[in-house]
């Protein structure tokens, strides 16, 4: 439950302090508290650094009680706690060294915006539920999930891990996962606290944004984050953020997460984010991560002692860091639960990856009712290895596929682009049967052209690579593949085309097919459900998380200075040192509303094979705030899934904004009365002198759509002045 505190009376503030699990919270507050009474000061500075735990390269094998991966930290046995044995885990468990000899490697849901696409928190508690139980069978009790930046701009590196660019969707959806994990009794972080929007230069790079604009966007989608899914640990990023660290920004740490958010979890860094010990502390950052390795020296474990002696950083401090550390873990039950290794359930594990992508792949064009596929039709599949599985993306959120890729890949930094083995073709051949589906890898254009030119329909499946550390030079499709598009589609007009994708990328042969449909990167079980889609198996309804610009020139930045960088040298010729967002807290869509860009597909939007009826919104305003009211009605002739959206255009905006929505799930001809609670946050702007969410006196436009550029159904409002606590 999202927690308001008004300040109108202002004794509702005090009441309200932490939101949702507080019984968990004082319960696990109550433990911690007696547990640091037994440590010593020796205990203490052991619990906030965790050490490397033999899963990067350059290590000298696996200590002693680790199993291998990101990080682990051996516990004080009076505190109860086991060891708490740390991994990645954006998209599903890493666990490189594959400790267990029998379930080693994960099942991996789709990319995040595939999740977010969705728009249905519940599938993402489930895919949260799905990956803490995985972990929790190979003995993790920490799963450095719940990215939550907002994508600002399509070429991001790390975009794949995050939900979307708008921070109402993207708190919800990550909060929900993040929720699910935790239900597993394993920890998740939320991260990389805060404005990594992109990966270049982010070690070094200042990030700015004024406060008002951090509390609208990232932040926000921060806050939301952490009330929905009350994640153990904060990761804070590696970049710094208005000219200080992110790990050693006292803003970020100590005025908003602890102050003004009441955050009672701990912070840990990513992984050699940490610069320092004294600053880094009274910051508030309470655990250095992976110090033995990943730092330039460690900076939590002697240099702290020394810190101490010097009264640098106080005994009560560090308490409180232990506090933080050992209440997170209480809470979410590491002591009751320790993680039990025992095999997992691969089969009902990647049918939650592929009910994922079911609900999350978009249907962007679908001319002449291309799709759904006829079962007689003779179809090729091109391109991609779409023969032998589906693309993920790099980084530390990879996951080692079970089997193995079947394209060779290295799930090692720096990665190259690893494969599931979920093959499209063969799920359609599961539906339609062998003789017909055929294959032509792509590869020579002539051969892909007569091949299409032969079959009632070609589907050609496209990818683009992207992985942590680098961005994108352009938006553009590489490796010839746009003209290989062109060519299938000058051939053959049922021409369907396939995006296993970070995010959104030009189609400049938009015109010349007849459908597309947008996979992202589609998971482990991305290949089934992609086959399924496409025979109308299921019903597409993912809408849009992110904007997709008809033109790099749309976006706020043209191009990100340095972006695929592969050298220091290259860095050092082309950095942005600081990088102010010129979109500021009207990222996306916003952006697109605000400069009078028309995108080639909004925000929001995506196509089904049904149809569905809005309307009668009515505003109404009660003790909660203002409610939108309407009916929804499933007008075509299949089952599906609608999402209807809330957008709002606030006094002295200069943009829309989403302020709700609700998805739900309609019998063919079955109606439904919504009610939709609007986001009183996203009605207000962030009073930075006062420290207050205020919602303006004033005329309040909302829109009951079907994206963010439909104002077909407009209702208008006037509010009073509020005030809300932070
Ligand atoms: C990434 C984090 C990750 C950590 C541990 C860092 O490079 O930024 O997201 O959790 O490594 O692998």
């Amino acid at each position: 439950m999202p927690c308001f505190r008004a300040v109108l009376p202002p004794a509702a503030a005090i009441l309200c302090l932490f939101a949702g699990g507080q019984n968990a919270w004082a319960d696990a507050a109550g433990r911690a508290r007696t547990a640091l009474a037994a440590m010593s000061r020796q205990g203490k500075l052991a619990v906030v650094m965790s050490l490397n735990a033999g899963g990067f390269p350059g290590d000298h094998g696996l200590p002693k009680g680790a199993y291998g991966s990101a990080a682990y930290l051996p516990m004080p046995a009076t505190t109860g706690l086991p060891t708490l044995e740390i991994s990645d885990a954006g998209l599903g468990v890493r666990n490189p060294n594959r400790v267990r000899g029998d379930a080693g490697d994960s099942v991996s849901l789709p990319s995040g915006p595939a999740t977010a696409a969705t728009w249905d928190p519940d599938m993402a508690r489930a895919g949260g539920a799905m990956i803490g139980e995985e972990a929790y069978r190979q003995g993790f009790n920490i799963l450095l999930a719940g990215g939550a930046n907002l994508i600002r701009d399509p070429r991001g590196g790390r975009d794949f891990e995050y939900a979307s660019e708008d921070p109402l969707l993207t708190g919800r959806m990550v909060g929900s996962t993040i929720a699910g994990v935790q239900s597993r009794h394993v920890m998740s972080t939320i991260k990389h606290f805060a404005l990594n929007a992109i990966e270049t230069a982010r070690f070094t790079m200042s990030a700015n944004l004024s406060p008002q604009d951090l509390r609208e966007s990232d932040l926000l989608a921060f806050e939301i984050g952490i009330e929905t899914g009350h994640p153990g640990a904060v990761m804070c990023g590696y970049n710094r953020v208005n000219q200080h660290y992110a790990c050693e920004n006292s803003y970020l740490l100590n005025a908003v997460l602890k102050h003004d958010w009441s955050y009672r979890g701990f912070v840990m860094s990513d992984w050699g984010a940490t610069h320092s010990t004294v600053a880094a502390i009274n910051a508030g950052l309470d655990q250095e991560s992976s110090g033995d390795t990943m730092d330039a020296h460690p900076f939590f474990a002697a240099p702290l002692k020394d810190a101490l002696d010097r009264g640098e950083v106080s005994g009560t401090r560090l308490d409180d860091m232990v506090l933080r550390v050992l209440t997170a873990a209480y809470s979410v039950g590491l002591a009751d639960h320790p993680p039990r290794m025992q095999p997992m359930d691969v089969a009902a594990d990647t049918l939650v990856a592929q009910k994922d992508e079911e609900a999350g792949a978009v249907l962007l064009r679908n001319e002449h009712d291309v799709l759904p596929l006829a079962r007689t039709a003779h179809v090729v599949m091109i391109g991609a290895h779409a023969d032998v599985g589906v693309i993920s993306g790099g980084g530390s959120s990879q996951v080692s596929p079970i089997g193995h890729s079947p394209v060779p890949g290295r799930v090692v930094w720096p990665a190259d682009p690893v494969w599931f083995p979920s093959a499209p073709l063969l799920g359609a051949r599961a539906i339609a049967g062998a003789e017909h589906v055929s294959y032509d890898p792509g590869t020579d254009v002539g051969h892909a052209v007569a091949a299409a030119r032969a079959a009632d329909v070609a589907v050609v499946f496209v990818t683009q690579f992207s992985k942590e550390g680098v961005d994108l030079k352009s938006m553009e499709l590489p490796d010839q593949q746009d003209a290989l598009i062109a060519a299938v589609a000058k051939a053959n007009p049922r021409t369907v085309v396939v995006l296993e994708t970070s995010g959104p990328v030009l189609m400049p042969w938009i015109d010349q097919v007849s459908g597309v449909l947008s996979a992202w990167y589609p998971g482990s079980g991305g290949g089934t459900a992609i086959a399924r889609l496409l025979y109308g198996q299921v019903n597409p309804a993912g809408r849009l998380p992110v904007t997709f610009p008809a033109a790099e020139a749309q976006l706020p930045r043209a191009t990100i200075a340095g972006a695929g960088a592969t050298s220091l040298l290259d860095l050092y010729f082309h950095l942005d040192q600081e990088l102010s967002f010129r979109e500021g807290a009207d990222v996306g869509y916003r952006w697109f509303d605000r400069s009078h860009s028309k995108p080639l597909y909004p925000f929001g939007y995506g196509l089904s094979y049904t149809h569905f009826d809005r309307g009668g919104l009515h505003l109404v305003r009660d003790g909660q705030g203002l409610h939108a009211r309407f009916q929804l009605r499933n007008t075509g002739t299949r089952p599906g899934a609608e999402t209807a959206q809330l957008y709002v255009r606030v006094p002295g905006a200069q943009a829309k904004r989403l302020a709700g929505w609700s998805h739900v799930q309609l019998a063919v001809g079955e109606s439904r009365a919504v009610d939709v609670l609007l986001e009183p946050r996203v009605l207000s702007h962030f009073d930075v002198a006062r420290d207050r969410w205020v919602q303006s006196a004033g005329h309040y436009t909302v829109w009951l759509a079907a994206d963010a550029e439909d104002e077909t159904q407009p209702q208008e409002i006037v509010l009073p002045e509020v005030l809300r606590a932070p």
